[in-house]
């Protein structure tokens, strides 16, 4: 029953760490499967959806020991089940990811078939076809995916009809233990891809062209358990990016790799946004209008659809007309409905947006559609006139860490309010 509240119109400026990607420590958790022992993974994301993982692993007979508020020890040594079940896929879809592990360690998964979510049907048939190639025979049994390989996993050459970052990790991880060499052809090169490449080789895999379109997996023999700390949340990195582009005073990001970011900030730049980018760091500022720009989102290098919201919500405030188009993932405009409560003129024909710059944004009651679309409502109410309230924030706290305190360092006025007891929103109010 919490929302989030946000007075508009408020300075909004200073600097920001982002946390390690959720997408990246959900896979690697996944991976810590594979290599039987004590593995510790650092910068880890305090997010819902790693608690998720978190009981997707201990259901698998693991345990998850919390270290620090980043820091995980997972033991991976008297893992006895390879059955998650639906409660917890139906939690989170990226549960899936044990498919691959499970695969490699026991020959043998059930997983839950998950089922659609509210960016689309999420298929996993290329998951499945894949691995059908490397000799898996799967089975659907009340709901459930039961998967074998009762002659081992052979290595073989696959090509994916896109390039799906769930298909491809479940591949990689599938095949490490695979007799002989493994392709994956059309490939995804997200950069959390590269991170489980990178700790599967730490851990004495063989896996060579991570980040490219081809991967290429030599199976090997027993992994070992390692130390890993999860890349920087490029995703996390970029709403704040957004947020300093929108508000116009400098705002510095750190914890993240700018390259990581390579077109979104491109885009910003042609938008009119200032950009100084450090190694590890950005700083955004803006002193002219926002100016239009196109943007369709892509598998990476291309722009992510992760940035898709608030980047829409800075086009909804530019001078000027623009399109903006959702290759990725059907039904992922719904946050434009709700934006559109606050007075943005966009309008949605199947999969393209012409989003109408305004120039200004009101404070509404709005929804969180989704994880990415409830940051950016919140983004949107920072600049809107008056009190913006969001609900259905339980998906903002899936990704986002500290999502509230963060803005509040930045000087933005937050606050979460719990409905059942209006009083805590005083008393936040007081604290403040
Ligand atoms: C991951 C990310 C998500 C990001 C997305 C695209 C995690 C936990 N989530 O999701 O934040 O938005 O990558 O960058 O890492 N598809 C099929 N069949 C399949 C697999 C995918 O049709 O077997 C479709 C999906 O429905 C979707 C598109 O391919 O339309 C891309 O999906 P995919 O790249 O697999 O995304 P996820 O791994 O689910």
């Amino acid at each position: 029953m919490e929302v989030i509240r946000i007075e508009g119109g408020h300075p909004v400026t200073g600097e920001v760490t982002v946390e390690g990607a959720k997408n990246s420590a959900l896979k690697l958790m996944a991976a810590t499967l594979l290599a039987p022992g004590v593995t510790t993974l650092e910068n880890v994301p305090n997010i819902a959806d790693v608690h998720v993982m978190g009981k997707v692993l201990k259901e698998l007979g693991a345990t998850v020991e919390v270290v620090d508020e980043h820091t995980l020890r997972i033991d991976t040594s008297s893992v006895d089940s390879w059955e998650t079940p639906y409660s917890l896929v139906a939690q989170m879809r990226a549960s899936t990811a044990v498919l691959g592990p499970l695969l490699a360690r026991f020959g043998k998964a059930i997983v839950a078939m998950p089922g659609g979510c509210n960016i689309g049907a999420r298929k996993i048939d290329m998951h499945i076809l894949g691995l059908q190639a490397l000799g898996v025979q799967f089975d659907m049994d009340h709901g459930d995916i039961h998967a074998s390989a009762p002659n081992g996993l052979k290595g073989a050459t696959v090509t994916l009809d896109f390039a799906s970052v769930g298909a491809t990790e479940n591949l990689i991880m599938a095949s490490v233990h695979a007799d002989g060499v493994t392709v994956i052809d059309n490939a995804a090169r997200e950069p959390e891809i590269v991170d489980l490449a990178n700790m599967l080789n730490e851990m004495g895999a063989d896996i060579q062209g991570a980040g490219t379109p081809v991967i290429e997996i030599h199976g090997v023999g027993e992994l070992h358990p390692v130390t890993h700390a999860v890349v920087g949340d490029r995703i996390e990195a970029g709403t704040f990016v957004a947020i300093g582009a929108l508000v116009g005073q400098p705002v510095t990001v750190r914890g993240f790799d700018p390259q990581h970011l390579g077109l979104v900030l491109r885009k910003y730049e042609q938008m009119g946004v200032t950009i100084e980018r450090g190694r590890r760091e950005v700083t955004v500022s803006r002193t002219a209008p926002l100016m239009p720009t196109d943007i369709q989102t892509l598998p990476f290098p291309g722009f992510p659809t992760d940035m898709q919201a608030q980047t829409m919500c800075l086009l909804a405030l530019a001078q000027g007309t623009c399109i903006v188009t959702e290759n990725v993932f059907e039904n992922r405009f719904m946050f434009a409905s709700e934006l559109q409560r606050m007075g943005s003129d966009i309008v949605i024909q199947g999969h393209h947006a012409v989003v109408h710059g305004v120039e200004r944004l009101s404070g509404a009651e709005v929804r969180s559609p989704d994880l990415r679309g409830g940051a950016a409502l919140i983004m949107a109410g920072l600049v809107a006139d008056g009190t913006t309230t969001v609900s259905d924030i339980y998906h903002v706290d899936r990704g986002y860490e500290r999502f509230v305190e963060k803005l509040c360092a930045l000087g933005a006025q937050v606050r979460r309010v719990n409905m059942l007891d209006p009083s805590a929103d005083e008393f936040a109010m007081r604290v403040r």
